[in-house]
């Protein structure tokens, strides 16, 4: 028998808007699935949730009544964490606190069976930090979805200091058996998508603040040019203005402040007047009832210049990740195609225009604005050297 078998049953700790999606995707893949709250209203409320979400799935015909009703019947929504007790593999997506996620991690490793896994879905936490929390951080991880879970591919898989090489592959193996595209990240602030789309939203408020362009036009270019499905602003007000901000504050201060990922003024402004975007009604656009926005400006030369710059950012990310080891060329196209739709992947977009076209438009804004945000990556200098891509195009 493998040491770690994970064909039994599944936990899901905390059942937000995470757990609960995460729940769904392992009991459609025919798992039993513990999920477990310490909140009752929570458990309720992931109940009626996941069951409205799969009638909707019956009545549009995708799904039949019985299946629909077998992913249902596979989860056992527990407020008792013994449930845990055979379980060989949890999944962790309660709130995002180190010193609650420690807390409860000791708490549940003295519940599960010894070669239990025990992965974690937290956005910003260094795994480490929580792993040094268990007897055996050896069999802890980062297994991080993207939401919704059922809908988005991608899962970035994050080995810890201690973390073993078996239980990564078998956490792999058994995420990727469920549908999903799995990648392997560094533990480092931001795992993969985290940290390299923060320009997408950096640089188009910097473009903002400068002047250049206003939101709308910012974002009729990011998507009519460059074949994104949602703009920069779009996308901002859809997260959250607040969501987002946050992350890029924990990033800044995560590398040290690096003023590549200093945050925006402009978007501080607009968490602090409440301005959250859509689910507050207002943001960087107006959603409130009979509300007009203005109309983007359609100048296509300012329109590539918009584009080419944050993609050019973008690329330079990409780059310094590859640089950084963070993941392989190859896992950071897939994690921003599959986590985040991007319409191509950033290096694959770079190797086609052509590296020395990117490094030019680096070097020129560095000189324009004397600014180490704009420093071009060793890694993007050293394959123009050697005339080489980031991928293979055989
Ligand atoms: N929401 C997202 O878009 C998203 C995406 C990827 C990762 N994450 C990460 O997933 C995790 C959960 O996020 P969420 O948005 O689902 O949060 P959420 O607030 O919707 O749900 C958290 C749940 O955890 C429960 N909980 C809190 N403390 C608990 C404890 N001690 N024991 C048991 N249950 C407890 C709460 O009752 C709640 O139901 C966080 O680490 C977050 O960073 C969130």
């Amino acid at each position: 028998m493998p040491k770690f078998d994970i064909t039994t049953s599944i936990g899901v700790l905390g059942a937000g808007t995470m757990g609960q999606g995460i729940a769904q995707v392992a009991a459609t893949a025919g798992h039993a699935v513990v999920l477990y709250d310490s909140s009752r209203t929570a458990l309720e409320n992931a109940r009626s949730g996941l069951s409205a979400i799969l009638q909707r799935q019956v009545d549009k015909k995708r799904m039949s009544q019985s299946s629909a009703d077998g992913i249902l019947g596979r989860i056992n929504f527990a407020h008792d964490p013994y449930k845990f007790a055979t379980c060989g593999l949890i999944i962790e997506a309660i709130v995002e606190d180190l010193a609650v996620k420690r807390n409860v991690y000791s708490q549940v490793e003295s519940i599960v069976p010894p070669d239990c896994i025990l992965a974690s879905n937290t956005s910003s936490l260094p795994i480490a930090a929580i792993g040094a929390s268990c007897d055996k951080p050896e069999r802890m991880l980062g297994a991080h979805f993207f939401n919704p879970a059922p809908l988005m591919p991608l899962v970035e898989i994050i080995p810890g200091v201690a973390t073993a090489a078996d239980v990564v592959q078998a956490t792999c193996r058994l995420i990727d058996r469920w549908g999903k595209t799995t990648v392997l990240a560094k533990d480092t602030p931001g795992f993969i998508v985290n940290r390299v789309a923060r320009p997408f939203y950096g640089e188009a408020l910097r473009l903002l603040e400068e002047g250049m362009a206003d939101v709308a036009t910012i974002d009729w270019a990011m998507k009519e040019i460059g074949g994104f499905r949602m703009g920069p602003f779009e996308l901002m007000d859809f997260i959250g203005n607040d969501i987002n901000y946050a992350v890029t504050e924990t990033v800044f201060a995560a590398f040290f402040y690096d003023p590549r990922y200093r945050p925006s003024f402009t978007q501080k402004r607009l968490v602090e007047a409440g301005y959250l975007g859509r689910k507050t009604g207002r943001g960087h656009y107006d959603y409130r009832p009979g509300a007009e926005n203005p109309a983007p400006r359609q100048d296509r030369p300012l329109g590539e210049q918009i584009f080419k710059r944050i993609l050019a950012m973008l690329i330079n990310e990409a780059a310094d990740a590859v640089f950084w080891q963070i993941g392989s060329p190859e896992d950071i196209d897939q994690a921003m195609i599959k986590g985040v739709n991007y319409p191509k992947g950033l290096l694959q977009w770079a190797d086609e225009i052509g590296l020395k076209t990117v490094l030019g438009q680096l070097e020129g804004l560095q000189k324009e604005y004397g600014e180490d945000r704009y420093r071009p990556s060793p890694l993007l200098r050293r394959k123009v050297r050697k005339g080489e891509t980031f991928l293979s195009h055989g």
